[in-house]
């Protein structure tokens, strides 16, 4: 990768915590006085947030990590043969674990593997991803820490063509507005050679849809909740987390699953360091999350709206999983 040695980590920070902090001000004084309230879910992922992510995808009833970890394992190499690219860019990387299994494809595919740009909004969870992917396999990796809705500029021009995954389901987490902004956007990034990687949780009876948002062990809810720890400790706001609780909801109309977290009696919360006191009514809820679901139809039809063409899919044998290649139109 251009400037980029064998095994070295940059980091291009494009999210100072400053920055993160006036974000989370303006999205809470928006969304604290929104009738219904609700909150953008970058906010989850703090340390602790990213800590409790990867306790979810532990959770025996969260399939989506499961189910896409098996068909990369078994279809990483097809990919990385269709794509054929030398870079990897990884939107919301997070703690980059299943991408190993591309990574490992890549450097066997004909085409080599010389680069890895992660990119995620968690520092912490970055910078230690990044290190031990450059360690582990000797590659140049330059890391962005930005938010995907503002910093798509960030991803550096490399010499090779780029493979850009979204992997997660990620997308899913997205209002039908903010995703075709960013797929349009992740169609004009790429040059003719490029391709980009779209992991998706197909549509599938609803009660394994809300079984996976919604684990017996809790995991999920202290994951949900945690949002409300992430305003007690940035805002200095006194949210007693003993008085919310996590609830998933699937949505027929929209095709998506709702998080929200509920007051279980009326309260009153102070948020000082934007000067809000918010009032929440018995059982009122605030919508913390989406996690929308797909068919294979819809996402062509997303796709080609934003000048993509589809190359290859892969599906899992139970068809509840869909990774989709796609390349400029
Ligand atoms: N790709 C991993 C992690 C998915 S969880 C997997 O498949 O398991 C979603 C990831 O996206 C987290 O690491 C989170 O920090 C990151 N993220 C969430 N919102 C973001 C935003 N607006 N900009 C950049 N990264 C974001
Ligand atoms: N991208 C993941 C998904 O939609 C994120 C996620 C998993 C999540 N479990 C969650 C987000 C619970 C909020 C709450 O499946």
């Amino acid at each position: 990768m251009t400037g980029l040695a064998p095994g070295q980590v940059t980091v291009d920070v494009r999210l100072v915590p400053d920055d993160l902090n006036a974000a989370l001000r303006r999205d809470a004084r928006a969304g604290l006085s929104a009738t219904p309230k609700a909150m953008p879910p970058v906010w989850f992922y703090d340390d602790r947030g990213c800590e409790l992510y990867e306790g979810i995808t532990r959770a025996p009833e969260y399939y989506p990590f499961r189910t896409e970890q098996a068909l990369l394992r078994a279809s990483a190499g097809e990919i990385a043969e269709a794509a054929g690219a030398t870079v990897l860019v990884e939107l919301g990387s997070g703690n980059s674990e299943k991408t190993r299994l591309l990574l490992d494809a890549m450097a066997t595919a004909g085409a080599g593997l010389v680069g890895y740009v992660p990119f995620d909004v968690a520092e912490a969870t970055l910078r230690a991803a990044a290190r031990s992917v450059a360690d582990d396999m000797g590659i140049g990796v330059h890391a962005v820490v930005g938010d995907f809705h503002e910093h798509l500029d960030a991803v550096p021009e490399v010499d090779g063509p780029r493979l850009v995954a979204f992997l997660g389901s990620t997308i899913g987490n997205f209002v039908p507005g903010q995703r075709a902004r960013f797929l349009a956007e992740v169609g004009d990034m790429l040059d003719p050679g490029d391709r980009f990687l779209l992991a998706t949780d197909l549509v599938k009876p609803v009660e394994r849809l809300v079984a996976a948002y919604d684990d017996a062990a809790g995991v999920t809810a202290a994951f949900n909740l945690n949002l409300l720890a992430v305003l007690n400790r940035e805002l200095g706001a006194d949210f007693d987390l003993d008085r919310f609780e996590h609830l998933a909801v699937w949505d027929p109309r929209n095709q998506w699953v709702e998080m929200r977290l509920r007051a279980t009696e009326r309260t009153t919360v102070k948020v000082p360091e934007i000067d809000l006191v918010v009032d929440f009514a018995a059982g009122e809820q605030m919508r913390t999350e989406i996690s929308a679901k797909f068919t294979g139809d819809a996402v062509r039809r997303e796709l080609a709206q934003a000048g993509m063409a589809v190359a290859g899919s892969w599906t899992d044998p139970a068809g509840d999983y869909l990774l989709t290649l796609a390349r400029p139109a």
